[in-house]
């Protein structure tokens, strides 16, 4: 049986105040043990929101991080930096991270490989583009995507790994996959990663990300193969992903 999983995704959004004001919400309201519930905030605010949820049974993790111990890297932040500031999670290959700032399947790998490394658990991303899915090639994107970190990183590394499928052409647009379109593609995420191990397959919580929203997070959760969601601009609205979180539960 795998526990439930919802994560918040915040970007590049929030400051110090509205960090305060969303997570008074969400401390006093997230409180079950039978969803995890993980917010990401940008790096600069992960202390801050650390401090918050210190009492809370809400994780802190980050959207992004070099795969470089540290050093000569400006502008970068490590490893040891996520664990010196209490980060259980990362984020790695977000779409955005693939289209906007170049990252190849090569380097998510080779991200994914320290973190496991480092005792940080990834959520690696995948998702196919909305001219992908028209010419009937998202299985094969998603299992590109998801294949250069097995082959690169080993199948034991994925032991603590959460996967995120997040349809490209559903992000941050209001259109999200139907559920049967979320179910399809998280089958077959699954029965992938069966291929090289059966007990990591069925122990690995996979995620739904576009779109997600108090009003279809249940019709979308209830599916055998969507053990939550990746949650981008509803994770700022505290109603919202207390919500989300719920239907989760
Ligand atoms: O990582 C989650 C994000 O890509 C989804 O964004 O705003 O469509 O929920 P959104």
């Amino acid at each position: 049986m795998r526990t439930a999983f919802v994560a918040g995704n915040w970007k590049m959004n929030g400051n110090t105040d509205s960090i305060n004001e969303l997570m008074d919400g969400l401390v006093n309201s997230i409180n079950s043990s039978s969803v995890e519930v993980l917010v990401c905030p940008p790096s600069v605010y992960i202390s801050q929101v650390k401090s918050l949820t210190e009492s809370s049974k809400i994780s802190v993790g980050a959207q992004n991080v070099s795969e470089n111990a540290n050093g000569a890297f400006t502008g970068e932040v490590s490893l040891s930096m996520l664990n010196d500031l209490g980060c259980e999670y990362v984020i790695l290959g977000h779409s955005e991270r693939r289209s906007l700032y170049a990252e190849t399947d090569q380097l998510v790998a080779a991200k994914f490989i320290a973190a496991v490394e480092s005792g940080v658990k990834p959520i690696l991303c995948v998702g196919e583009t909305l001219d992908e899915r028209e010419n009937g090639e998202t299985l094969k994107v998603v299992s590109r995507q998801l294949n250069a970190v097995i082959d690169a990183a080993g199948i034991e590394k994925f032991a603590d790994a959460v996967v995120a499928y997040e349809p490209v052409w559903a992000i941050g647009t209001g259109k999200t996959a139907t559920p049967e379109q979320a179910q399809e593609v998280h089958a077959a995420i699954r029965a992938e990663i069966a291929k090289s191990d059966a007990a990591t397959a069925e122990k690995t919580r996979i995620l739904y990300g576009g779109s997600v929203n108090a009003a279809n997070a249940a019709e979308l959760f209830a599916n055998a193969d969507v053990d939550g969601g990746l949650v981008g601009g509803a994770s700022l609205k505290v109603n919202d992903f207390i919500a989300i979180c719920q239907a989760a539960d």
